[in-house]
Parts: C-alpha cells; structure tokens; sequence
C-alpha cells in the first residue's frame, strides 16, 4: 500500500506532538507539507524537520498537494473554515481539540462530514492508552459492575505569561478557558468510561488571570447509567496534577499524572468483601503504550483503510463539546442543563458564552 501523504496545518508551539506522531507511524505515512500564515515560522519548521514543502494558504496546499490526511494545529476558532476546507478537498482529518467553537459549528461540520464521505477526528490521545483500552474492554464486558461516582479533576498550573499568546484566554479565539482547552482531555476520558452525561450544574469564575474566560470551572453531572460524578478544571493550581477515579459497584479505578500516563500511574482497589481475582485481570493488561498522538493516529489510518468513521468523531465529536457548552449556560445562567436542550433557537448553541462572539 502507498504511505498515507499528509500535510501539518499550524505550526506553533504544538506541532511537536504531531511530527513524533508521524515520525512513529514509519513506511505507513509520507509527511508532504506544513502550512502556516507566519510565513518565517513556517518555513524555519520544514527546514528544521526536513518536510519538503510549505505553504501560507491552506487552499493552495489542498491543491497542489492533494493530501489524504491533514493534521490541524491552530488555535480553536480557526478550525471549523479549515477543517470544512480539507473535507471538501477530499481529505481525512486529526484536529486538534478543541474541535470547533460551538454547536452551530459542529453541525456544520456534520454535514461537511455527510457531502465528502471524509472524516474529523478530535485529537484525544489519553484516550488511546494500553490502561485505558484495558479499562475499556472490561468496563464492556461488565466486569466491574456499574460505574455510581466519579472525580475528574484537571488542576494544572498556567502563569500570566501563558495567555501572551493573543488568541488565549479570550472567548473569540480560545473559545473558553481550561474546560475547553485542558480540562476537555480528562472530560472527554470521563464520559468515555463512565457513559454519557445527561444534566450539569456548574460554577465558574476568573479568579486570578487577567483573561476574559474562566479560570476555574467546577461542575456536577448526573449521567445516563444514574452515575453522578463532580469535575474541576483549573489554571491555578501550583502543583498541578490530572486525577481521574471511577467508583465501579466492584471496584475503585484511578489515574493519577499530569500529561501522559503508563500503566504505572494507574491504582486498582477491590472492597474488602469483593472479588480478589478482579485484581489479577486488572494487572493483565497487555502492553504498557502511553496515550499519545501516534496511537490515535495509528487507529486513524486503520479507519481511513477501510473507509469507516474514526474514533471520537460523530457523536463522540458533538458530546464533549456539548458538555461544554452546557457547563458554561449552566454556570453563567445558574440553571441545571438536561443534555439535548441546547438547540439552535438557543445562544449556547452558536457561542460557548452564550454571546455573539465577534470574529478574532
Ligand atoms: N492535544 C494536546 O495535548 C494539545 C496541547 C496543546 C495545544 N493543543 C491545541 O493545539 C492547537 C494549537 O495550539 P498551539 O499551542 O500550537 O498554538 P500556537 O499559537 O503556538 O500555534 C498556532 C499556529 O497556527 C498558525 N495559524 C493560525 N491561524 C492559521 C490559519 N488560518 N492557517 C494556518 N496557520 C494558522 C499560527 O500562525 C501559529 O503558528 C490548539 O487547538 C490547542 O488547543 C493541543
């Protein structure tokens, strides 16, 4: 089979997640192109990391170079105009989270998604990891019964400096604060594994950073199963840390680390009275692969080969972001949001705060 050609669109600060990403996958990709509106940054990026081409205007790399694969990572608001134009094109895509700015957007995207027969997958590599696909299969398999309470918490640590970056901390470009962009990795994770939400109520402020969005959320959310379950997402926190702990009927499973997890930073406790073998099938878990870009991307190309939608798209796409927007009417109207009740008569469905949000 030809390697799968690929171009890189933004190449800022996280475009080093990407290029190991691709260097990982070997034979089975050809990186072929970067694009980026910095034309000085663009080009130091190819040179420094040997990609043949480069471009500052997306539409003249889709046709000259006709990708299959286009990686997207530029800031949120931008996404939704590229990601519509790389469909169009013919072209997969892995963006980056978060996918695109509201609902309206998503929608939007839905049915750019419908016209090409192409696909977006929102990048969310924790999800990939060898823990939690292990976690996963036994979860489907009912062996730790039904899950009943849940902690995600994102507590990380972001200074002044870090919202220099004019896109960040403002609702136009960022989109919101850290339940958009930080929080939205373990949130995501979250739902995966303990099922989809159905009501939130939330809080939120802008406590110490000088920016528009929050930067502290908290939030409580009933799901689907019955399960209830309180998340926080922070940029105060000095010894920052991502917590995860799932209370199943028989067993209690928690991850404990920052950006990356192994195998190691995961705890399994069975109750006194419960069932010690379920121990050993934990500590069965076959291989020790962290959740990075390259597996995500890995099981991207294996949906690409056989034309069928990639994980965390579609509905799995639309309900982190629809949590999210969730939180924030929740937070910024004081209600309690039932999933499925922000529909297009509503502002939360065309803005995250609720607002007409003027383009950056
Ligand atoms: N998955 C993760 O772990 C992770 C970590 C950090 C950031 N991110 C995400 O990656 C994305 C980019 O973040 P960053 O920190 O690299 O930002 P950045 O500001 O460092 O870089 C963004 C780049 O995109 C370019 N750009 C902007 N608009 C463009 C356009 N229309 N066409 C082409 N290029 C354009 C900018 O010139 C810049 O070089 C964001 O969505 C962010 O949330 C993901």
């Amino acid at each position: 089979m030809k390697p799968h050609r690929i171009a890189i669109i933004g190449t800022g600060q996280s475009i080093g997640n990407h290029l190991t990403a691709i260097h990982a996958l070997g034979d089975r990709v050809e990186l072929v192109a970067a694009v980026d509106i910095d034309e000085a940054r663009v080009k130091a990026v190819i040179a420094e990391h040997n990609i043949p081409r480069y471009y500052t205007h997306t539409t003249d790399m889709l046709s000259a170079e006709q990708p299959d694969l286009v990686h997207i990572v530029t800031p949120p608001a931008t996404h939704r105009a590229l990601i519509i134009e790389c469909l169009e094109a013919g072209a997969w895509v892995y963006c980056e989270k978060p996918l695109c700015a509201s609902l309206a957007e998503f929608d939007d995207i839905d049915r750019a998604e419908q016209r090409t027969g192409r696909y977006v997958s929102t990048v969310f590599q924790w999800r990939f990891g060898s823990a939690v696909k292990h976690l996963k299969s036994l979860i489907q398999e009912n062996a730790l019964g039904r899950p009943l309470v849940g902690v995600c918490n994102t507590l990380w640590y972001r200074p002044a400096k870090y919202y220099q970056n004019p896109w960040r901390g403002r609702w136009a470009t960022e989109v919101g604060g850290p339940t958009a962009t930080l929080g939205i990795h373990l949130t995501d994770l979250f739902f995966w594994l303990m099922g989809d939400w159905q009501e939130v109520r939330a809080m939120m402020g802008t406590l110490e950073r000088a920016i528009e969005v929050e930067d502290v959320a908290m939030a409580m959310v009933r799901f689907e199963n019955g399960a209830m379950g309180t998340l926080t997402n922070s940029v105060l926190s000095p010894r920052q840390e991502s917590y995860l702990r799932l209370d199943f009927q028989q067993a209690t499973v928690e991850v404990n680390a920052l950006y990356r997890y192994t195998n190691e930073n995961w705890r399994f406790t069975v109750p006194d009275d419960g069932d010690a073998s379920l121990v050993q099938r934990w500590q069965a878990i076959k291989d020790n692969v962290s959740g990075r870009h390259e597996a995500q991307l890995r099981d991207i190309l294996d949906s690409m080969e056989k034309g069928e939608r990639p994980p965390v798209s579609g509905h799995e796409g639309r309900r982190i972001l629809e949590f999210i927007a969730s939180l924030y009417k929740s937070a910024l109207t004081d209600q309690v949001i039932l999933r499925g009740s922000i529909t297009p008569d509503d502002p939360f469905y065309y803005a995250m705060n609720g607002r007409t949000v003027e383009t950056a």
